[in-house]
């Protein structure tokens, strides 16, 4: 805390400069104009649904000419092409739908090796066509990622019902957000399901002792992944130095809303929203572990439920909109309710030995508990339902996806169904079909709609699905209130 005040002292005159320009209404026009150019000034403003997010980057501008932003394959495609600083470094659907139009499908990002629904039996000539193709892209956001079955493995993929197509047995489609590629320097796991930092692909999961090398080596073979996949790259993919050059751009940026439309600058009276913040915040891996994950962490286990702080100085603030977003992070720190049937969670035995009981009571922080930052602080594959095919208890709407049947060797008379196997795909393991780790949630309000397969458009049907999945009992106000708060965070 000390500490984060000096620095915060050494750059208050830097930081009045800057805030003297923020303030400024032109600040945000340039910064909109000069996007196409080549650079995006540090701390530019884009607006999104509740107010305004920039993005930090310690390395000063953005520069658009940089590896990040080159053709780097053979499609016209570039990391930026998923992953835009306007959209808190992920992209909305709402864009995407807006590029659809403006381009009449041709965009890169429309391109069928997984840019439609399916890469095979469809038809592009027309714009209905391209349209049809792209229905999952342009309306929940979600990338086609195809993924093969592994070898070894203790589960059958006995049926997949696929209505796009793509419904082989032996690589599956899935569909997927594209997560938010800035923050990255507080991952735990690279990927929904961790497929970067997992040893099945050749890469490291991401240990206390061996962070930050094994974070950044996970990027690098992420990057070149991407480039041969996403961008059609031609083998063996980008030099070392281009792997390099992206993994260190990527672990300097931060992102953040900044601005809320009704409660100002989110660094005003105190508060400590916005990327520059963020880009102080501490971390190592098991920073506030709950369950003790990490084997390898020499500090005690200390849960503090108290995940946010950044909003305290707001709860007595004059300004309603301010007073929401305090009672919201109240709420996230503080509001118990009953978590059971969680794989990955409950009954799990941790590497410590300890089983993690069939009910825990506690907060939204037991599975977000990094400091400020909101994903895990160690490795930790859930499933909390989000894959669930329509039908059960799940409240969100997942009628758009495949639905994948999935056995038990040997006898295969245990079945799953569900719309993605998740981190199962990668392990091989049976006990792992649907799970996916938690996102870092900063950047929220950008890049809506949330969780691996956009099922929720919106936060209220995020809050909506915890409410029923957790039977929480939040009220109308309370709901408003951590609406208000996540979209500031
Ligand atoms: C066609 C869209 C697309 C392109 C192009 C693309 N990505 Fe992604 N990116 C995604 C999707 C979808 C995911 C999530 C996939 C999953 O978890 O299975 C993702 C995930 C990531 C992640 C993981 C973040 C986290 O929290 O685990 C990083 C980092 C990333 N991308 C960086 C890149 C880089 C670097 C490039 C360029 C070399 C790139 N992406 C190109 C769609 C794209
Ligand atoms: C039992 C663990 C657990 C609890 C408790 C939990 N979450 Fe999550 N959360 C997750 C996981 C896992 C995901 C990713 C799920 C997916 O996409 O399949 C997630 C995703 C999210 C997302 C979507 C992020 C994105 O980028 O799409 C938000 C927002 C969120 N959680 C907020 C909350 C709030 C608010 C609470 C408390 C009411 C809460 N969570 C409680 C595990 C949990």
């Amino acid at each position: 805390m000390t500490c984060l005040r000096n620095l915060r002292i050494r750059n208050a005159a830097i930081a009045a400069t800057l805030f003297a320009i923020l303030l400024s209404p032109l600040a945000v026009t340039r910064a909109d104009q000069r996007r196409d150019k080549d650079a995006v000034p540090n701390m530019a403003a884009f607006p999104d649904p509740a107010g305004v997010i920039r993005t930090f980057n310690l390395g000063g501008a953005i520069d658009l000419s940089g590896p990040f932003f080159q053709t780097l394959g053979t499609n016209g495609r570039s990391c930026g092409t998923c992953h835009t600083p306007g959209d808190g470094m992920s992209v909305s659907a709402a864009h995407i739908q807006d590029r659809f139009e403006s381009s009449r499908g041709f965009d890169p990002i429309f391109n069928s090796v997984d840019g439609t629904n399916c890469d095979h039996g469809i038809d592009t000539s027309t714009r209905a066509g391209r349209a049809a193709a792209s229905s999952l892209l342009r309306t929940r956001g979600l990338i086609r990622v195809a993924l093969a079955v592994p070898v070894t493995r203790d589960f059958e993929i006995v049926s997949v019902s696929n209505p796009y197509g793509c419904g082989e047995t032996d690589t599956i489609s899935t569909y997927r957000r594209p997560l938010p590629a800035t923050n990255l320097r507080f991952l735990s796991a690279v990927m929904f399901d961790g497929r970067e930092s997992s040893v099945q692909g050749g890469t490291t999961p991401i240990l206390f002792s061996n962070y930050p090398q094994s974070l950044m080596g996970d990027l690098q073979h992420q990057a070149n992944d991407a480039t041969l996949g996403h961008a059609q790259g031609m083998a063996p993919g980008l030099s070392v130095a281009q792997q390099q050059a992206i993994v260190e751009f990527e672990m300097g940026l931060f992102s953040a809303q900044a601005e809320d439309r009704g409660a100002g600058e989110l660094t005003a009276q105190d508060g400590q929203g916005g990327p520059r913040a963020l880009s102080k915040q501490f971390f190592y891996i098991g920073t506030n572990d709950p369950v003790g994950l990490d084997p390898n962490n020499p500090v005690p286990l200390k849960f503090n439920t108290k995940v946010f702080d950044l909003f305290d100085a707001w709860q007595n603030s004059h300004e309603p909109r301010r007073r929401s977003i305090a009672r919201g992070q109240m709420l996230f720190n503080t509001r118990t309710f009953t978590i059971t049937g969680v794989a990955g969670l409950n009954g799990a035995t941790f590497s410590n030995g300890v089983t993690g009981p069939a009910t825990i009571v506690s907060t939204c922080g037991i599975c977000h508990d990094t400091p400020n930052v909101g994903d895990h602080s160690v490795g930790a594959p859930l499933d909390i339902g989000v894959a669930d095919p329509p039908g059960g208890n799940n409240v969100l709407n997942t009628s758009y996806l495949p639905v994948v049947t999935v056995c038990q060797r040997p006898s295969l008379t245990v079945c799953v169904r569900t719309t993605d196997p998740g981190r199962a795909l990668i392990t091989g393991s049976f006990a792992d079909v649907g799970k996916f780790k938690g996102p870092i949630l900063r950047g929220l309000s950008a890049r809506a709609p949330y969780f691996h397969n956009g099922s929720a458009r919106n936060l209220l049907d995020v809050l909506d699905f915890y409410n029923s999945r957790f039977q929480i009992g939040f009220t109308e106000q309370e709901k408003a209130d951590l609406v208000a708060f996540l979209s500031s965070l």
